[in-house]
C-alpha cells in the first residue's frame, strides 16, 4: 500500500489500494489560487469564536427551525472536521441567523477511519449508521425542523448511504445536500440514488481524483472551504427560506 500524502496539515488522506498508475493522466492540475483560497479559510476559521471542528446542537437537546448534519472527512477532527463544514455551519448561521440553524457532526461511532473507504460503500455499514442516527434523533427531537446535510470525502459517502436508504417520510424532510470531494461520484452518476437531484449539489474540485472512483488525494481534495458561501447558498435556497 502506498500513502500519499500532500498537503502538510489537517490531511484527510486515503491510503491507494494500488501503485499510482505513471501516466500523465493521474498527475493533477494544481489550482494553487484555489488552494491558497482555502489555506486562508482554514487560517481565518481557527480565530473565529464559533470556528470549532465539534458541533453538537443536537445532541445537547437544542431544536432550531433549520438542523444542518455533517459528516467529516477521513482523519478529520472533532464531528465537523475543518475543511469545509464549520464554516458551512456558519454561513448557513449568518445567513439565516444563529437562532434559525442548529449544527450537528455525525460523530462515533462514525470514526472517519482510512481503511473504511476501502469497503464496498466507501465506508461501512457502522459509519452510515451513525449518520442516520443523527436523522432519526432530529426527527423524533424536533419534529418541525427542516433538515439540511453535507458531507465531505468518506463523509459524503456517509450521507450517500445514509440518505438512499431513509424511509420516504423522512427523506423528504432533508431539503438538500451538499456533497464535497465525492467518492462516489462516478459510482453513483453524481447523485445519491433515491434522492433527488435537484435538491443535491455536488463540489467536484478539478483534479479532485476521488471524484473519479479513485481513493489517490490530491491537492485540490483539501480545497473545499472556499465552496462554503456557495453551499450554504444552495440550502438557503433548497430550504425556500
Ligand atoms: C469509535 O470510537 C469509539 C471511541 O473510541 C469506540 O468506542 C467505538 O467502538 C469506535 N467505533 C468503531 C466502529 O470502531
Ligand atoms: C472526473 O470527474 C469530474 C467530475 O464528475 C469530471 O468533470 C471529469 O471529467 C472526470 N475526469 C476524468 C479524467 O474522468
Ligand atoms: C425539486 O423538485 C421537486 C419536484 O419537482 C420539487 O417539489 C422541489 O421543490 C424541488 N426542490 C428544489 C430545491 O428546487
Amino acid at each position: 500500500m502506498k500513502f500519499q500524502s500532500v498537503a502538510t496539515a489537517a490531511l484527510i488522506c486515503v491510503v491507494t489500494a494500488s501503485p499510482v498508475p505513471d501516466r500523465a493522466v493521474l498527475v493533477p492540475r494544481l489550482n494553487t489560487a484555489r488552494l491558497d483560497a482555502a489555506r486562508a479559510g482554514a487560517a481565518r476559521l481557527d480565530t473565529r469564536q464559533d470556528g470549532t471542528d465539534t458541533s453538537n446542537d443536537l445532541v445537547d437537546g437544542i431544536c432550531r427551525e433549520v438542523t444542518f448534519i455533517f459528516a467529516r472527512g477521513s482523519l478529520e477532527a472533532g464531528n465537523m472536521g475543518s475543511i469545509v463544514g464549520p464554516q458551512v455551519c456558519t454561513d448557513l448561521q449568518s445567513t439565516l441567523s444563529t437562532d434559525t440553524v442548529a449544527c450537528q457532526g455525525v460523530g462515533s461511532p462514525y470514526n472517519a477511519t482510512l481503511a473504511d473507504n476501502f469497503l464496498p460503500q466507501n465506508t461501512s455499514p457502522t459509519d452510515i449508521g451513525a449518520a442516520t442516527s443523527m436523522f432519526d434523533l432530529a426527527n423524533t427531537q424536533c419534529p418541525d425542523t427542516l433538515i439540511v446535510a453535507g458531507g465531505y470525502s468518506q463523509g459524503s459517502a456517509v450521507m450517500d448511504g445514509s440518505i438512499q436508504a431513509l424511509p420516504a417520510a423522512l427523506m423528504a424532510k432533508i431539503k438538500g445536500v451538499v456533497l464535497f470531494g465525492f467518492t462516489r461520484n462516478e459510482q453513483d452518476g453524481g447523485r445519491i440514488p433515491n434522492y433527488p437531484t435537484n435538491e443535491t449539489k455536488v463540489y467536484c474540485a478539478d483534479g479532485d481524483l476521488v471524484c473519479n472512483d479513485t481513493l489517490i488525494i490530491t491537492p485540490a481534495h483539501l480545497t473545499y472551504g472556499v465552496d462554503a458561501p456557495d453551499a450554504a447558498a444552495f440550502l438557503v435556497s433548497a430550504l425556500g427560506l
